[in-house]
């Protein structure tokens, strides 16, 4: 490893510098909580205009007060949860991140952390190292967000990215694509939040790396 990616390893891995989630790792989370907050709200307004299903969102906890008003928030705030997003890919492949917390995901470990955890058994001990299911669920919300993204590219520019949405199967499936990749992604964030609170000491860790 050379240059900037060894830079921000050697300052910022648990190892050598006793922080369970390095900088980069936290600011990072809390950018996609700010982006992801905004695109789910504004997404469920534009989905109120033109519903898929037979239900709509609340007014209350959408964003943007009307179609047009959701679409500038969804199409600012892509920008960050992109950038911020490509970021952290890029930071936790070069630094061996990914390597070291997300990876090897195991079907095994995965059958013995989920029997651990639904009998209270799973060790809490190590607060820097993720169990299998933990892992699967990060990696899953990672990939969700790629799929989110790309079908949202697809919608957004159908003749700019003609490719990528006959890939989604054209226009409309794209649309169902996107729709169910944020009903994943709201999924897991409901799960993982409430398991933040939880473990109050994992989220004091999320935001002070220690
Ligand atoms: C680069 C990122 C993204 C782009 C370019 C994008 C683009 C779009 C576009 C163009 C629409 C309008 C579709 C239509 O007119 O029917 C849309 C709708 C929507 N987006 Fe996104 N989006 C992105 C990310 C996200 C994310 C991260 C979420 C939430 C997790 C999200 C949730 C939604 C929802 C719920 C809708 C309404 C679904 C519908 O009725 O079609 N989007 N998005
Ligand atoms: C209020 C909202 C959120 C809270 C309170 C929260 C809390 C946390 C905490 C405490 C951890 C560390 C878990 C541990 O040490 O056991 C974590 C990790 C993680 N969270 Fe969140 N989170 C939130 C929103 C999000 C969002 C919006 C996403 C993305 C869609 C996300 C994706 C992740 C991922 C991928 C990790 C693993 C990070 C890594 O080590 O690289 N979280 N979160």
């Amino acid at each position: 490893m050379t240059g900037l990616a060894a830079d921000i390893d050697r300052t910022t891995t648990p190892v050598e510098s006793g922080v369970i989630h390095p900088l980069w790792v936290r600011v990072s989370h809390g950018i996609s909580i700010v982006a992801m907050l905004v695109m789910i709200g504004s997404g469920w307004q534009i989905y109120n205009a033109s519903p898929l299903f037979s239900f709509t969102f609340p007014r209350g906890i959408t964003l943007g007060g009307w179609l047009a008003g959701a679409l500038l928030w969804h199409f600012a705030a892509m920008w960050l949860l992109v950038v911020n997003g490509l970021v952290y890919i890029l930071l936790g492949v070069l630094t061996g991140h990914f390597g070291r917390k997300l990876l090897p995901i195991r079907p095994r470990d995965i059958v013995a952390d989920l029997g651990a955890a639904v009998t209270f058994r799973l060790s809490h001990d190590d607060r820097s190292v993720y169990n299998a299911v933990q892992k699967l669920f990060y990696v899953g919300v990672i990939l969700a967000m790629v799929v989110v993204v790309a079908s949202g590219l697809a919608i957004w520019k159908p003749v700019q990215f003609r490719e990528l949405t006959l890939l989604f199967g054209g226009y409309d499936a794209a649309r169902y694509v996107h729709f169910f990749a944020m009903a994943a992604i709201v999924g897991f964030l409901v799960v993982h939040i409430v398991l933040a609170l939880i473990f109050p000491k994992n989220l004091r860790a999320m935001i002070t790396g220690r």
